[in-house]
C-alpha cells in the first residue's frame, strides 16, 4: 500500500541499527543474556538498505545471516556494543532494537568457576551503560532521529511513555513480550508506536519483515527523505 517505502527513499542517509542480545561473561564458559533472536532488528537493517540507505548493523550474538548490503559489526557485551555504536557515528537515523543486558557480573573471573562444597557462588551484578540513552542525550553528534524499542510484559503504553521521556529518544516502538504473545523468537510482532507527545499508534500483528518495512517508511517520512 502507500506505506511501502519508495526505492531510494533513504538514499544518501546513514542508518545505524542495534540488534540481538548481548552476552555478559561470568567466566570463560558462562554468561548472562536477554532472550533475543535479532529477527526484528536485522529486518529493520535489511529494510533500510532496501530503501537505499547506507546501513551499519551492530549486532550481538545471533544465528541469523547478515542482511544483504549491510555493514555488520559483531559484538558480545553491552560495553562493546556502545563502543561500536559510537565508532559508527555520525548517523542520520539510529534504531536501537537490541535486547541489551541491563546488568553484567561485577567481576569476571579468568578461570572457570568450579562447583564445590561451599554451594553456589554469589553473583554480584553491576549496571551496564544504557546505549540508547547515551546516544539520545549526546550534546554533540546526536543523530537527528533516535528510535528506541520497549519490551514490556505489562502496562505497555504507560511504560513506553515513561521510557521515551527518561531516555530522550524521538520515538519508541513498544511490544508486549509476555510469553503468551509468541513475539520472542517468532516471526510476527505486534507493536505500538509511541511519540514524544505521548501519541500512540497501534499496528496490527504483522510479519517482522513487514513491521520493518513500515517502520522504515515512517522514519524516511520523519527524516524528510
Ligand atoms: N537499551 C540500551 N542499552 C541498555 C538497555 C536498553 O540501548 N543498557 C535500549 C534498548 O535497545 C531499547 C530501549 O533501550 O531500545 C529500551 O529497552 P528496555 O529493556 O525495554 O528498557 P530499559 O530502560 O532497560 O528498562 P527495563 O528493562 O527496566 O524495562
Ligand atoms: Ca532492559
Amino acid at each position: 500500500l502507500e506505506r511501502r517505502t519508495a526505492p531510494g527513499a533513504l538514499a544518501g542517509r546513514h542508518v545505524l541499527v542495534t540488534s540481538g542480545p548481548t552476552h555478559e561473561p561470568i567466566d570463560p564458559v558462562r554468561y548472562i543474556a536477554n532472550r533475543s533472536s535479532g529477527k526484528q532488528g536485522h529486518a529493520i537493517a535489511a529494510a533500510a538498505a532496501q530503501a537505499g540507505a547506507r546501513v551499519t548493523l551492530v549486532s550481538g550474538p545471533v544465528t541469523l545471516p547478515d542482511p544483504p548490503g549491510v555493514a555488520v559489526v559483531r559484538v558480545e557485551t553491552a560495553r562493546a556494543m556502545l563502543a561500536a555504536v559510537e565508532a559508527a557515528l555520525p548517523a542520520d537515523i539510529a534504531v536501537f532494537a537490541a535486547a541489551v543486558a541491563d546488568w553484567r557480573p561485577a567481576a569476571e573471573t579468568g578461570e572457570k568457576i568450579k562447583k564445590g562444597p561451599g554451594g553456589p557462588p554469589g553473583l554480584a551484578l553491576t549496571e551496564n551503560p544504557d546505549i540508547l540513552a547515551t546516544i539520545a542525550q549526546r550534546a554533540a553528534g546526536r543523530p537527528p532521529l533516535v528510535v528506541g524499542f520497549a519490551a514490556e510484559t505489562q502496562a505497555v503504553v504507560d511504560n513506553a511513555r515513561a521510557k521515551i521521556a527518561r531516555k530522550g529518544c524521538d520515538l519508541i516502538v513498544a511490544n508486549d513480550v509476555s510469553a503468551a504473545t509468541g513475539v520472542m523468537g517468532g516471526d510476527r510482532n505486534t507493536v505500538l508506536l509511541v511519540g514524544r507527545d505521548g501519541s500512540v499508534e497501534t499496528w496490527p500483528t504483522l510479519d517482522k519483515d513487514e513491521v520493518a518495512r513500515r517502520l522504515v517508511a515512517r522514519l524516511a517520512a520523519l527524516a524528510g527523505a
